[in-house]
């Protein structure tokens, strides 16, 4: 091995060994990344993606091996130190302050001049550097007051106004529209084309296909493969992932539902700001029915499930769940009544980071037999119920005592989509299930709530993912401005014609 040709190589990575109590993260890694080119990390959830590139971000330190940096031996103390050399980091979770604007986050962490660098200075490059990437943003604007998208491109503006030759991108387009990821791609490309290196880690092959020049796959913290893009199809890369091939689930066509689970009509419901952002949607979802909703983030579809789950109060509309009213009903009615969530923010929402996995587990049914006996808690049966949910649905990662935000994003959330089938629902809403998760794990959530349909509940599935739609709802509704825009059966519905509507063009129908 040639070991940091200064030329053409960026970064290499020798025989990296990293370990979390004891777990190899990182086994024996070797890695090299060129100049100018677009390097693609697959790997299931748990391979040890983020933990590579943690390393080479500064953010961990390797227990053992070595890293080069243009051919000199480097080791870094910090995410500064490593920035300072040129390597920065989209973190798969971000890490802006929220309360600052735009402008004042690209001044933090700047060495020696920090708060004092001119706003005006700050807000010029913010804008430059915007345009010039296509990554525009407001650099008035409050983070808090940004939607993901444009965050994430407040951390590669960022990046990049720090210089940054070597870009590393965890899971970027986990939170993107398909046109936003579109737009990544191309700032990618142009960075590239500048002789900055990006590292791009992603789930979705055909993305990796696209945008990629090269791709390492790791399996169980170490590489396995390493191929350029353009030898290898979506299909090889599942099966250097996985070891098997792999084809993703899809509902079996079906005409016969049930009684109507969910009815809901006229809803109203208001965002943080006080602004209408359900405008009046009526639809009925029934037992035995996945019905799919579509629409670009922001459309309402945060709203639409605080409504339906109770966690928002409604400006008006009634919620009826197997003929019973719940408009008025609080979360834990709803619970009791039958709803199963499964929310977008894992680790804000839906888990309690700090607590263990078993505990995480039995969140939503510790009340009830066989977690409590009368008011005492069951230890046994937290162990014992954990135990056979690790398993049965492959969670992977766990070790006793410790907290479940240990755990990788694709196991978080296996093991959130495990409680709430455990909960045996009538009702189940989930949005975005798959999002972040491996091919593998993808299979494993898709047939959990291909089984849920089977057994007879009613599914509201609010996703981005038009193939995740297609491949699973019955019928797929579209969402935009709040309002319910159109609606047919899946066999009617395609990628194009969703993707019409979700941009707000109404069709004309004809009767
Ligand atoms: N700070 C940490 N403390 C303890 N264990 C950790 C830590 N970070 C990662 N791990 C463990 O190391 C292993 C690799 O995790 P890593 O986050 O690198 O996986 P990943 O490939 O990025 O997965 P995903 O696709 O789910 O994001 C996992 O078993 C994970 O639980
Ligand atoms: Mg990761």
């Amino acid at each position: 091995m040639t070991i940091g040709s200064p030329d053409t190589l960026a970064v290499e990575l020798v025989d990296v060994d990293k370990a979390f109590y004891g777990v190899k993260a990182n086994d024996r890694v070797n890695f090299q990344l060129a100049r100018g080119e677009i390097h693609a990390l697959l790997g299931e959830n748990g391979a040890g993606k983020s933990t590579l590139c943690s390393i080479l971000a500064g953010l961990y330190r390797p227990d053992a091996g070595e890293m080069f940096l243009e051919g000199r031996a480097v080791t870094f103390k910090s995410p500064k130190d490593a920035l300072a050399a040129g390597i920065g980091m989209v973190y798969q979770h971000f890490r802006l302050v929220p309360n600052l604007t735009v402008a004042e986050n690209f001044a933090l962490g700047y060495p020696d001049v920090g708060f004092r660098l001119e706003e005006k200075e700050l807000y010029r490059a913010a804008e430059e550097l915007g345009e010039r990437y296509g990554l525009p943003v407001d650099p008035s604007a409050r983070i808090w007051q940004l939607s993901v998208g444009e965050q994430q491109r407040v951390e590669i503006l960022k990046l990049l106004y720090r210089n940054a030759k070597v870009l590393i991108l965890d899971e970027p387009t986990a939170v993107l529209t398909p046109q936003e990821s579109t737009a990544l791609f191309a700032t990618m490309r142009q960075m590239a084309a500048e002789g900055r290196s990006v590292i791009f880690v992603s789930h979705k092959l055909h993305e990796v296909k696209e945008v990629s020049d090269q791709v390492t796959v790791l399996r169980d913290g170490k590489v396995v493969a390493g191929v350029a893009t353009k030898d290898a199809e979506p299909a090889d890369l599942a099966r250097m992932m996985v070891g098997r091939d792999l084809v993703l689930p899809t509902r079996d066509p079906q005409t016969e539902f049930g009684p109507i689970m969910l009815s809901v009509d006229g809803l109203r419901v208001q965002d943080d700001r006080g602004l209408e952002a359900v405008s009046g949607v009526s639809f009925d979802v029934r037992a035995g029915e996945i019905v799919g909703v579509a629409g670009v983030s922001g459309n309402g579809q945060r709203e639409l499930a605080y409504g339906l789950f109770g966690l928002r109060a409604l400006t008006s509309g009634t919620v009826t769940i197997d003929g019973v009213d719940i408009t008025e009903a609080s979360v834990l009615e709803h619970i009791e009544s039958g709803f199963a969530y499964i929310p977008q923010a894992r680790l804000e929402m839906g888990l309690a980071p700090g607590m263990t996995t078993e505990d995480n587990l039995a969140l939503k049914a510790f009340w009830h037999a066989p977690y409590s006996k009368g008011r005492r808690l069951v230890a046994s049966a937290f162990r014992d119920e954990g135990t056979r949910q690790i398993e049965q649905y492959d969670i992977r990662g766990v070790r006793p005592g410790l907290p479940i935000r240990l755990l990788s994003g694709g196991n978080l959330q296996k093991a959130l989509v495990a409680r709430e089938v455990e909960l045996k629902s009538k009702i189940l809403i989930a949005r975005s299930p798959t999002r972040g998760l491996d091919v593998g794990a993808t299979e494993v959530v898709r047939n959990l709530i291909l089984a849920e349909r089977s057994r007879g509940i009613g599914v509201l599935l609010i996703s981005e993912d038009l193939d995740e739609l297609l491949a699973l709802s019955d019928r797929i509704l579209v969402l935009y401005e709040g309002e319910v825009v159109g609606e047919m059966p899946c066999e009617e519905a395609t990628a194009e014609r969703l993707g019409l509507l979700m941009a707000g063009q109404r069709e004309i129908v004809s009767p």
